[in-house]
């Protein structure tokens, strides 16, 4: 390798310049599509996929191949090049096919830096370096960089300093394959109940950036991928919150469920983790056919 693009490869701020232009592009591209409407098919239960995703997972590749010829590339929809390198981008070309589907304007380019040094064991996490979620609807690009801050369009950005669960709006998704199997509706039911409310808006990548940008206190998610976090991880990091499992251990890129705050309300949600898992704490949700027969009893009354 020569110098000069050693040089390029290893300033983070370089690096998030270029590949915030990569992103940008891409987003054009998905924004150019989400206009003119895609074709979806499924790869497998709800998960959908378009010509949308695989042709921005793409043209991302060829623009991270060509600005860092010395990176890996791991992406959604099976980019896997050059994983033996220092550096490796985790890139998810279109968090939010869903909405996209569907018209709903919630989606993102998350693209998403590891530091992998030479003696790393393979099951072993680097450290993540660079960061870029770009939003075309709304033209917000996040961007952060070890050590360097987290901005928004070229804006400083913070977590928020709301210091209780009771007075937090968060967020989380559900997973699009094996859904019978998950227990997220309980969570989802009891923060409800002790916050604000809960968003379920569809782009794991963008629910990170909200967090990092103060307009959500946290956000949890089982069973993501680390497309869908890396660089929102970052973000979070770099505005000042924290990031770890649900029983507060350190997260891992493979750990596959998240919790992410702005710091301040991280041990009360990991308390309510805990309780939840062992049974306690939980408020009883009435069956439809519980609320069916209170509510013919309250017609009932009525007449
Ligand atoms: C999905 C989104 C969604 C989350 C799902 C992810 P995709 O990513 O991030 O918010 O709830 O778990 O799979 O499939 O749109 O890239
Ligand atoms: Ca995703
Ligand atoms: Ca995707």
């Amino acid at each position: 390798m020569s110098g000069a693009v050693e040089q390029t490869e290893t300033q983070p701020a370089a690096v998030v310049a270029r590949a915030a232009g990569i992103a940008r592009e891409a987003g054009a591209r998905l924004k150019e599509f989400f206009a003119a409407g895609v074709e979806t098919e499924y790869k497998g239960d709800v998960d959908l996929v378009t010509v949308a995703d695989r042709t921005v997972e793409k043209l991302i590749r060829t623009r991270l191949g060509e600005a860092f010829p010395g990176h890996g590339i791991y992406g959604e929809e099976g980019t896997r090049e050059r994983l033996e390198g220092e550096y490796r981008w985790y890139v998810d070309p279109l968090d939010g096919t869903t909405n996209f589907a569907h018209g709903f304007p919630q989606f993102c380019v998350s693209m998403g830096l590891e530091h992998r040094p030479a003696g790393r064991m393979a099951d072993e996490d680097g450290t993540l370096v660079a960061a870029v979620i770009y939003d075309p609807m709304r033209e917000e690009l996040f961007t952060a960089e070890r050590g360097g801050g987290a901005w928004l369009n070229g804006r400083r950005i913070k977590v928020s300093r709301i210091p209780v669960l009771a007075e937090s709006l968060v967020a989380t998704g559900f997973p699009s394959r094996k859904r019978h199997a998950s227990p997220n509706v309980h969570f989802y039911h009891e923060f409800t109940l002790r916050s604000h409310g809960v968003r379920r808006a569809g782009s794991a990548a963008l629910d990170l950036a909200y967090v990092a940008a103060g307009r959500m206190e946290a956000f949890w998610e089982f069973n993501l991928n680390p497309w869908d976090t890396a660089a929102g991880i970052l973000l979070v990091m770099e505005a000042g919150g924290r990031v770890t499992t649900f029983s507060g251990g350190p997260f891992k890129l493979d750990s596959r469920e998240i919790l992410a705050s702005n710091g301040l309300i991280h041990g009360e949600l990991v308390g309510l983790f805990e309780a939840m898992f062992a049974g306690r704490d939980l408020e009883p949700i009435p069956t439809p056919q519980e609320f069916a027969g209170q509510r013919a009893a309250r017609g009932a009354k009525r007449k």
